[in-house]
Parts: C-alpha cells; sequence; structure tokens
C-alpha cells in the first residue's frame, strides 16, 4: 500500500480524481489540512482545525463497474466502528454511511467514481473522521450537531496511529468484501444501525420520503414502510 502525505490540500477526494492514472491501486491520499472539503450531497466538510483525519482510498478492482462498489462506503463506516469500539465507544450508523457517537456525527464518508468516457477507471473513497475537536470548533458546523473522539473519550489520540489502523483493517478483508459484497459485512453493519423501527425521513434529492425503517436489503438498501407500502431506496440521506 502506498501512501501520498499532503500538509495542505483542497480536498484529498480532489487530489485522488485529478491524479488517478498516476496513483497505483489501494494508495492512500492523506492530508492534515483541508481548504475545500467535500461532502455528501454537494455540501462542504468542514476542516476543524489540526490534529483531524482526511483521507482518501484509491481503488481500482477492475475494469468495469460493480454495483457492490457502491457498498464500500458501508464496508469502510463498518470498519470505523469498530476502531471506535477499541476506544470504548458504542457507535452507531445512520444509512448509509454516517457513524455517531453519542447521536452526534462524527464522520463522513464521500465515495467518487472516476470515468473516462464510458470507460471505469476507479474508485475515490474518502473519510474525514473528528479526532479533535472543542466546544468552539464544534460549532462550525452549522446544520448538524458533531462531535469528535477526543471529546468522547476525554483525551488526545495519535491521529497518525488511527489512520494506520484504519488502513490495516479496511484492507485486511478489502478482497472478500470485493468477492461477496454487502451480505459480507450485513450483520454487522445492522447491529450498529441506529435507524431501524424507527419513523424517518430521508432526502432523496429534491423530494423527502417518509415512514418506518424495516430492514436493510441484501444489497445495503433501506426499506421503508408508508401506510403498508413498501419503499426501497438506494440513495439517500437520514434526516
Ligand atoms: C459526508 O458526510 O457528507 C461525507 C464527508 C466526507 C469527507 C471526507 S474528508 C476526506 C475526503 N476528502 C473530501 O473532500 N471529502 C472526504
Amino acid at each position: 500500500m502506498e501512501t501520498v502525505s499532503l500538509e495542505k490540500v483542497e480536498s484529498t477526494n480532489l487530489y485522488g480524481k485529478e491524479h488517478l492514472n498516476e496513483l497505483a491501486d489501494k494508495t492512500v491520499v492523506h492530508a492534515r489540512k483541508q481548504t475545500a472539503g467535500r461532502g455528501r450531497m454537494q455540501r462542504q466538510w468542514v476542516d476543524l482545525g489540526e490534529g483531524n483525519l482526511f483521507m482518501s482510498f484509491i481503488l481500482k478492482p477492475s475494469d468495469s463497474f460493480d454495483e457492490i462498489y457502491s457498498n464500500l462506503t458501508q464496508y469502510l463506516s463498518v470498519k470505523l466502528c469498530k476502531i471506535l469500539e477499541n476506544y470504548g465507544l458504542t457507535p452507531q450508523i445512520k444509512w448509509p454511511n454516517d457513524v455517531l457517537v453519542n447521536g452526534k456525527k462524527i464522520a463522513g464518508i464521500l465515495s467518487e467514481t472516476v470515468m473516462q468516457g464510458n470507460k471505469f477507471k476507479g474508485l475515490v473513497l474518502g473519510i474525514g473522521v473528528n479526532l479533535h475537536a472543542d466546544a468552539d470548533s464544534v460549532k462550525l458546523v452549522k446544520d448538524k450537531e458533531i462531535t469528535a473522539l477526543n471529546m468522547e473519550i476525554g483525551k488526545d489520540v495519535d491521529i497518525d496511529n488511527f489512520r494506520e489502523n484504519l488502513c490495516t483493517d479496511f484492507y485486511v478483508e478489502y478482497s472478500e468484501f470485493l468477492k461477496y459484497g454487502f451480505e459480507f459485512i450485513k450483520s454487522d453493519y445492522v447491529k450498529r444501525a441506529s435507524f431501524l423501527d424507527k419513523e424517518v425521513c430521508v432526502k432523496v434529492f429534491d423530494t423527502e420520503k417518509r415512514g418506518i425503517a424495516k430492514a436493510i436489503t441484501d444489497k445495503g438498501e433501506l426499506v421503508l414502510n408508508n401506510n403498508n407500502k413498501e419503499l426501497v431506496l438506494t440513495i439517500g440521506d437520514i434526516l
């Protein structure tokens, strides 16, 4: 596994996309500072200051796109939960891939697919983990409540050590995941799901879908039940 370490970059995902051709499969790009971090659904990812993790996995699993690649965000969310559990925390996953601790978001994951014409070139799977924040810096994120590892465990963690553990764990079962897809992690995912059997509102592009979150399918989709009608969502954001 190769590593690209940057002091400052607009976005490790953007860097990964712009340099995809030169970067080997499984390279990890990380930066100490991000000036234009990108989130899901055109949102931004705020840099909370020194000591936070911004990194992207550069993945070139094959020459053509396979639908299980879209579940890699969920695979990564499970891996992150397991690491946070080693610190004594009880993280939960909000479909599809937000990781929360005590109901507050601690990490975000964004996967971007790179195409050249209609040829699949690879994926850039980015993750930002709030490792270091305080009561003031968490207010930089206006639209939701967030937390950070140091605030949850009452001490600072070594960012390089945390990143190395996450990278190692990510690649340990990566090839199995590519073989079996979401089913490989389904029970680990569902165990940590915060939303099941609850009434949820899901933003899907410009619309909102409501219902009881009934299940997760073998493909990682969310099943909503609204007045006995079943709705299966592949994309969206639980509000
Ligand atoms: C989200 O929750 O909306 C996803 C946030 C993803 C943030 C990470 S930080 C590293 C990588 N580079 C980016 O610009 N975004 C991802």
